[in-house]
């Protein structure tokens, strides 16, 4: 039996939203699990319905075997949870949040006091246990909800975006931590980001969501050669894009274009081959070429490919 099983799971809000618009998924045992997805695309609330926090409209899941409708509270001794909005206590000690996160999950005073200090150890967070979480920095809170999602020595972990926002030093951080939880103790990890590095660089497996619908599911490596295809980014003036895209149309090899502001994206049968090519056409439509490259398909153009648009801001969020 797989970690996660996930059956036609669906979340319909009173409003109207199908946050998550009924979907399947299998996350083995010993995996680190990417969803990977845009803002609003629904991977809070799978992760909130998985987590026993927030009841599906339909559909349902296993986790750990367990049924997560009729057996939520056994579901929620073998999870570890860190949410994407965690409210952590600002006036509380780092020590004291993990404790009290131990005693929520019923370990004994000096149980909780050696899983305390094994966590904090692990986190790098030691030196600072003694202090007002209100004086940590960004980096330092990840790594504090990442250790209270582990007091209890969970068998499978959820992680909601835990990276969002970090600079690449704290995330890089977070990575090896998740990294080692996996390695050395076995432990299934489902995460949620936005970020395709990490997706890339982490998961075994990942599984793309749009709009409450899973568009994608695979390693990186097969998503990525499934596309069959180089790329090739061409930078060309905003008011030329449209000239661009039509001088294009009759290019040898070509099978298909994306466009936006700053110019086109064009998936093509062997993309060094093109390259002379394109510049050929668009210097005859007389384009203005600004930049060509070529590179393999990353896990943004897979997601450019199966839905039109890009996972914006992922790689330049963090650089800027
Ligand atoms: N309590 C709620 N009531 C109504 N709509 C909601 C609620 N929670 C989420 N939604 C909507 O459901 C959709 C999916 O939201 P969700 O938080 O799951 O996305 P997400 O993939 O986690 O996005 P992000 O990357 O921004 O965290 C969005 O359109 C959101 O506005
Ligand atoms: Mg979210």
């Amino acid at each position: 039996m797989g970690a996660i099983e996930v059956d036609k799971l669906r979340k319909a809000f009173p409003n109207g939203v199908e946050a998550v618009a009924g979907i399947d998924l299998n996350v083995e045992h010993g995996e680190i699990f990417g969803f990977l997805g845009p803002n609003g695309a629904g991977k809070s609330t799978t992760t909130r319905m998985l987590t026993t926090l927030l009841r599906p409209t339909s559909g349902g899941a296993r986790v750990g075997g367990l049924d997560i409708l009729k057996q939520s509270a056994q579901v929620r001794r073998v999870i570890g949870v860190a949410l994407q909005d965690a409210g952590l206590d600002y006036l509380a000690t780092g020590r004291e949040l993990l404790e009290v996160q131990g005693r929520l999950h019923g370990l004994s005073g000096r149980r909780v006091r050696e899983r305390a200090d094994a966590m904090l150890t692990l986190v790098g967070l030691k030196d600072a246990a003694g202090r007002r979480v209100g004086t940590y920095s960004g980096g330092m809170r990840r790594r504090l909800d990442l250790a209270s999602a582990l007091v209890h020595d969970p068998e499978i972990l959820f992680l909601d975006e835990p990276t969002a926002g970090l600079d690449p030093a704290s995330r890089q951080a977070i990575w090896d931590e998740v990294v080692h939880m996996n390695q050395k103790r076995g432990i299934t990890v489902f995460l949620t980001t936005q970020y395709l590095e990490e997706a890339d660089r982490l998961a075994n497996r990942v599984a793309i969501i749009d709009r409450g619908r899973i568009v994608a599911e695979g390693s990186p490596e097969e998503l990525k050669a499934s596309i069959g295809a180089d790329i090739v980014t061409v930078g060309v003036p905003e008011d030329q894009v449209a000239g661009a895209e039509k001088a294009l149309a009759t290019l040898d090899g070509l099978k298909e274009i994306q466009s936006d502001a700053k110019g086109l994206t064009l998936f093509v049968h062997d993309g060094s081959g093109a390259v002379a090519r394109v510049i050929r056409l668009l210097d005859k439509a007389k384009i203005n070429v600004g930049s060509i490259t070529v590179s393999s398909p990353t896990l943004d153009e897979v997601f450019l490919r199966l839905t039109g648009s890009r996972l914006e801001g992922a790689t330049e969020d963090v650089a800027s």
